[in-house]
């Protein structure tokens, strides 16, 4: 039954910062726009990080990076550890990927992002000394269902189960590496079908989680920050994750420790990002299956964005007409 205390979804003071932010993320899609296919992502990842961080200057929010660039002797701006926002209103924790898919909007390739993530201040899991995490994302179907140290076969069979279907009609998106060749076979093996993935984990993982999508699970290694993020985005969504961190080496295993992280543990939603007050809001630079990337029309910049609020358990579509000559060499 739905509440009907519905105003207390909507006295918390930053209800508004999901639609502040996503200018900062039609910014940066719109910057890197010049170098679609154009093969210079450094270039179209560099446009995006300046939009991202000049829009971010003007909301009202006192934001901490806790997912960004890299670290500040790598990362000259949106630095994992920077301040963001004009210093006013709710204390957040922030996570930046001014492109996910920087790859994909260099070759010209479908699905590049660009999205940002919020959570209440020191609530969000701080994984980067870990390049990598192993994840499996899924709808609410998979609480109770879903346990990431099974084999993903039988993982498959308890959610076609759960879901009411054969296990012929399960699809599992995947990252297409070479180091998920045993992930695929073995999806495959149990009978289910692949929906590899070039790039863009975190669209993955939302599509799985989403209602009347073509894929009902997320599976594989991706980066740890995506996993952070992807996280966000599930709690408006109502979605399953679990994680475990995947270091590469011995050298990694060890930074992650003395980072406080337990590489071993399996990492619910609730590790990943603690609290009930996230904000996911991504804009499609390239077309993907969450949204449309940025469009020319005559004299009009089209964008399509994806906004998530938890709190109220909403997902909106935001398609907003910026006049393109306002957009001309600031
Ligand atoms: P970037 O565009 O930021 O490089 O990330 C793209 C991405 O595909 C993520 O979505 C994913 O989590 C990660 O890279 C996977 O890493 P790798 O490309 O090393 O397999």
């Amino acid at each position: 039954m739905i509440s009907t205390d519905t105003a207390s979804l909507f006295l918390h003071p930053d209800r508004n910062l999901a639609m502040e932010l996503v200018r900062a993320t039609e910014a940066a899609a719109i910057r890197a726009t010049p170098y679609i296919g154009k093969g210079r992502k450094n270039d179209a990842d560099g446009a995006a990080v300046d939009a991202m961080r000049a829009f971010l200057g003007t909301v009202n929010f006192d934001g901490i990076v806790v997912i960004g660039e890299g670290e500040k002797d790598r990362a000259p701006m949106l630095f994992n550890g920077e301040r963001v926002g004009n210093g006013h209103g709710p204390a957040c924790d922030i996570a930046v990927d001014p492109i996910d898919g920087t790859s994909l909007t260099a070759a010209g390739r479908q699905n590049a992002l660009s999205m940002i993530a919020v959570s209440d201040r020191g609530t969000m899991l701080d994984a980067s000394s870990v390049f990598y995490m192993d994840k499996i994302v899924t709808d609410a179907t998979g609480y109770g269902v879903i346990d990431i140290e099974r084999p993903i076969g039988d993982n498959i069979r308890a959610l076609a189960k759960a879901k009411g279907k054969d296990v012929g009609e399960i699809t599992v998106a995947v990252l297409d590496r070479p180091r998920h060749e045993q992930l695929v076979d073995d999806i495959r093996a149990a009978g289910a079908a692949t929906r590899m993935m070039l790039d863009g984990d975190v669209a993955g993982g939302i599509n799985a989680a989403r209602y009347g999508t073509r894929v009902d699970m997320c599976a594989g290694i991706g980066g740890s920050p995506e996993g952070v993020v992807t996280a966000c985005a599930l709690k408006a969504l109502g979605g399953f994750i679990q994680t475990k961190l995947h270091p590469r080496t011995d050298d990694e295993r060890q930074k992650a420790i003395d980072a406080g992280l337990d590489v071993d543990k399996v990492l619910n939603v609730d590790d990943l990002v603690r609290g009930d007050n996230t904000f996911f809001v991504a804009t499609g630079v390239t077309d993907g299956q969450l949204v449309n990337g940025v469009r020319r029309l005559g004299p009009i910049i089209r964008t399509e964005s994806i906004v998530l609020r938890s709190k109220s358990g909403t997902i909106r579509r935001v398609e907003a007409d910026h006049l393109a000559a306002k957009w001309l060499d600031e």
